[in-house]
């Protein structure tokens, strides 16, 4: 009933106030993998100029697989010095080396790549192809951690553990993707790491760690 509630009432508010971002107008896997790699450690309003640009210089699989390692970090600059550029490529050449330009839908296949972790697993079955699987990144962790646990240490194993049940137990059968979507901007606008906006938060008055964890 409470998991049940939470689904309805995230749903609710995500249909009220999420926000339109154009990965959510898209199934296609590769351009979800490049949202949700980018989106891993920036902001939104940084991604999405890139988003674009990098879809334009890079169409595909096949289009990044082949560019140069250089021009590739040259492209993603801007978002970081960081490994993700060539995480995103060595996907993007194993998807054409062995899956014939395509990312699979299976979970252990995906994890079988070199820079897809759970994660990202998730977010692909899910966005890209509609099944039923959970994510948990930093911003649906607290989400989760904070409605249904309250107290305790969010960031021990144990916990992580249990918060991706709890993602796995809270996903409705239909929905998935506006569901998932949900949970990260959830996460990122309402219940924020630092001043959480609990005064607009459809779930304040259950909220376990805004009750006391007794909820
Ligand atoms: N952060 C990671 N994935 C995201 C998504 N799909 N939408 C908004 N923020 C995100």
């Amino acid at each position: 009933p409470a998991r049940r509630r939470f689904r309805t009432t995230l749903l609710a508010w995500y249909r009220a106030q999420g926000r339109d971002l154009p990965w959510r107008r898209t199934r296609d896997p590769y351009h979800i993998l490049v949202s949700e790699i980018m989106l891993q450690q920036t902001q939104v309003d940084r991604v999405l100029p890139k988003y674009h640009e990098w879809l334009g210089k890079y169409p595909s699989f096949e289009a990044l697989a082949a560019a140069a390692e250089d021009d590739v970090v040259q492209t993603w600059r801007p978002l970081g010095y960081n490994i993700r550029p060539r995480r995103l490529q060595s996907i993007a050449r194993e998807a054409v080396s062995n899956h014939g330009g395509q990312l699979p839908s299976d979970e252990a296949t995906l994890l079988s790549f070199k820079g897809i972790g759970a994660y990202t697993a998730g977010a692909v079955m899910s966005f890209a192809f509609g099944k039923r699987a959970a994510i948990l990144d930093t911003n649906v962790a607290r989400v989760l951690f904070r409605v249904f646990v309250g107290e305790g240490e969010p960031k021990s194993h144990a916990m992580l553990k249990h918060l991706w049940e709890l993602s796995r137990a809270v996903l409705p059968h239909k929905h998935v993707f506006d569901f998932n979507q949900a949970l990260m901007d959830f996460g990122a606008t309402v219940c924020t790491a630092r001043k959480p906006q609990c005064l607009y938060c459809p779930m304040r008055k259950r909220c376990a760690y805004r009750n006391g964890a007794s909820t």
